[in-house]
């Protein structure tokens, strides 16, 4: 089985990309894993067999790997599982419900299991499921995830109640943050946003330049695109996404939304999704998007990570 501290401590730089639906495909994760960080393929709960394999060939064939699923859309098609099983990876992310009806099989495979939690009740419940590594996702973060908790305090908390690996995640985009992090004990920095607006993401374009030209409070936590898509995400779940005139008409309205998502909304949202009309369609992005200020590629994201020790030896004047 790996052992996640072990793969952690053999990376150049502890920085692994997170798993990101509709960003981070087989390129993306395979560019990660090159650079010398460890690269995830992210399913999302409107995943195909079909769109997903391919990916995690690609993925596969660039080397060392992680796939993240949903727990909550699984059994809705839980051939997401089998075909990931299928292709190998070191590390699977059981994320966003209870990972308890697949860790057995994912560890009878040879893989570890890791989870993102968003409070210190589920980070307790995962341990005690028997994951083998916790991810502490604070509510800065881009994406889906809780939006109670942000990330210095949960990290602080529950660094102290797990031997088991724990990684930060959630606004760390820079050697800084990733020092930070790292001085705190985290095992490493689990990264979404700023690879999300880079070269191999499988994000438009102009989600890409949206992100690049966000500041840091320009984004907003919200369960109003999932609600427009009649998406059945769990309702603990939000998503944090880039302010957009969407969410300026919608997010104080959410319970309005939901007794009565129109029909020409969800239809809207589909077409903004299809034509990466930004405007109105989400761009899953975290706080951290006012520190990623032009176009990059997956290696460089890491490079800007790499001066992390740096940062670790100023800190040493302290010692
Ligand atoms: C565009 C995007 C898509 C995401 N999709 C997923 C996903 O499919 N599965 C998952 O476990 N987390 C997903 N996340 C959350 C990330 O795993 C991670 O928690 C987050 O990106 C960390 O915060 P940061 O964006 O500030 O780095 C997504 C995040 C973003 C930005």
């Amino acid at each position: 089985m790996t052992d996640v501290a072990e793969l952690l401590g053999s990376l150049r730089v502890p920085v692994v990309g997170a798993p990101m639906a509709g960003a981070a495909g087989g390129r993306l994760a395979a560019a990660i894993t090159a650079a010398g960080g460890l690269g995830m393929v992210g399913v999302g709960n409107v995943a195909t067999v079909e769109q997903i394999t391919p990916e995690l060939e690609i993925a596969c064939a660039g080397g060392v790997f992680g796939v993240g699923l949903m727990c909550w859309s699984l059994p809705d098609n839980p051939a997401l599982l089998d075909v990931t099983l299928a292709h190998a990876p070191s590390v699977i992310s059981l994320s966003f419900g209870d990972p308890r009806p697949y860790l057995d099989r994912v560890h009878d495979a040879g893989i570890a299991v890791v989870a993102q939690v968003g409070t210190r009740a589920e980070a307790v419940d995962v341990v005690d499921a028997g994951v083998d590594a916790v991810v502490v996702r604070g509510d800065e973060g881009g994406g889906h995830g809780r939006g109670v908790v942000a990330t210095l305090p949960l990290l602080q908390q529950i660094l102290d109640i797990t031997d088991k690996p724990v990684l930060a995640a959630g606004g760390i985009a820079t050697a800084r943050g990733l020092a930070a992090v790292l001085a705190a004990g985290a095992s490493g920095a689990w990264v979404g946003t700023p690879f999300a607006a880079s070269e191999e993401s499988l994000f438009k374009d102009s989600a890409k330049q949206a992100v690049i030209a966000a500041d840091t409070d320009q984004t907003v936590y919200t369960r109003a695109f999932d609600v427009a898509q009649r998406f059945n995400w769990p309702t603990i779940y939000g998503g944090r996404a880039l302010a957009n005139d969407f969410t300026s008409q919608w997010v104080d309205r959410v319970s309005e939304l939901e007794a009565d998502v129109p029909d020409e909304l969800t239809a809207a949202m589909k077409e903004a999704r299809a034509q990466g009309n930004t405007a109105m369609a989400p761009v899953y992005a975290g706080e951290s998007a006012g520190l990623v200020t032009q176009m990059r590629t997956a290696g460089e994201v890491i490079e800007s990570f790499a001066g992390f020790r740096e940062h670790l030896r100023a800190a040493q004047r302290w010692l």
